[in-house]
């Protein structure tokens, strides 16, 4: 195997707390192994620009551990498989400009190549593998939708914002006797609403994995004001789904863009409930909060094992592998199969059970 100098590093798709610590610790190992690290700016997009590849030093990342965001930037716009072109101010089409990437990465002449990301940062990097670059994977995304790990680094902060937020609204919707419906992120999987719904004390969770009707959930308000304390907490995941219905999404898709924007689900279950009982209610959406501030401890502690496994990969020369937590260990899997399917919430698991036998509605009841 040849031997190992120069790596590079990046992160990419949407920021999840945590990053800053995979980054540090990536930096602190390879530095201490004698390695010369680069960081590659704004996910694979910098590759297509080496102007945007700097050289990281152990002051680049002294006192990151604790910051939210990523001091090398990301984009959720960068596939190099899927550039878009644009004719006037808009995008309509995509080009494949992945030959520059490998080129430059030649030029660059750098041994290997760390990727931080989600499904759609993996995906990119098991193709980029596949046309020859060493590259090894770190899995991160609030949605902790990634197969293969019990858990990704990010979620855990969000789903402590979350809970926090719920935390805030009780004492507001108690003072109001309102209907408080909730917005979080999680794209086609509901784990931010399923533990921080059962965390910060929801009466009912919506989640994609289980389609929903009007009909129970408004029991379920209804049962709060008549036997209980006359205001009611509801969470929906954004991309949860009425029965029979559709997704939720605020327009189209946008050319070199994986996904649609999800949103506006809570907006419609209030006005729903609004129409169909006559109780006050209102929606709010947390959004980006939930990106954002500090990572949690289980966060950074999580981030710093799995960079720390990552650049073991390199030097074991496991590439187009990543690190996932498969508990009590940090444990090498492949990239190929960890975006082969997405990990939703199993409807058997404890955590559904354990939401029921405490009365909370999903939306499904009869
Ligand atoms: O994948 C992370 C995520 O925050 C999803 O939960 C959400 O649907 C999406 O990204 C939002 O993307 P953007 O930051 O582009 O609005």
């Amino acid at each position: 195997m040849k031997p190992i100098k120069r790596i590079g590093i990046l992160t990419g798709g949407g920021d999840a707390p945590g990053l800053n610590a995979v980054i540090r610790a990536v930096v602190r190992c390879a530095l201490s192994r004698g390695w010369d690290i680069y960081g590659i700016r704004e996910g694979f997009e910098g590759l297509l620009n080496p102007g945007m590849v700097q050289k990281l030093n152990l002051e680049d990342v002294s006192g990151i551990l604790r910051l939210g965001g990523t001091i090398l930037g990301t984009t959720n716009r960068g596939n190099p498989f899927q550039q878009p072109v644009s004719s006037g101010t808009k995008a309509t089409k995509t080009v494949d400009r992945s030959d520059l990437v490998v080129k430059n990465f030649k030029r660059l002449k750098l041994d290997a190549l760390v990727a931080v990301g989600g499904d759609g940062s993996l995906t990119i990097a098991q193709k980029l593998f596949e046309k020859g670059i060493p590259i090894v994977g770190i899995p991160k995304t609030i949605d902790n939708d990634l197969s293969e790990t019990v858990v990704t680094f990010g979620f855990d902060t969000a789903v402590s914002t979350a809970t926090d937020a719920l935390d805030k609204l009780h004492s507001t919707a108690q003072s109001h006797q309102r209907v408080m419906c909730v917005e979080v992120m999680g794209r086609y999987a509901g784990w931010i609403a399923l533990h921080s719904g059962i965390a910060g004390g929801a009466n009912v969770i919506l989640i994609p994995e289980i389609p929903f009707r009007m009909d129970p959930v408004c029991r379920k308000v209804e049962e709060r004001y008549n036997h209980g304390p006359r205001f009611a907490i509801l969470i929906c995941a954004e991309g949860a789904i009425p029965y029979g219905g559709q997704m939720v999404t605020t327009g189209e898709k946008e050319v070199g863009r994986e996904h649609p924007h999800l949103g506006g689900i809570a907006d419609f279950v209030a006005k729903e409930i609004q129409k169909k009982t006559g109780r006050e209610s209102r929606s709010l959406v947390l959004g980006h909060l939930q990106r954002g501030g500090e990572p949690t401890t289980f966060d950074r502690l999580l981030a710093t094992r799995l960079g720390v496994g990552a650049v073991e990969l390199i030097e074991a020369g496991k590439f187009g592998q990543m690190t996932a937590l498969q508990p009590p260990h940090i444990v090498p899997v492949s990239i190929k199969k960890a975006i082969s399917k997405m990990k939703k919430v199993p409807l058997d698991s404890d955590v559904i059970r354990a939401a029921r036998s405490l009365g909370i509605s999903f939306g499904d009841e009869s």
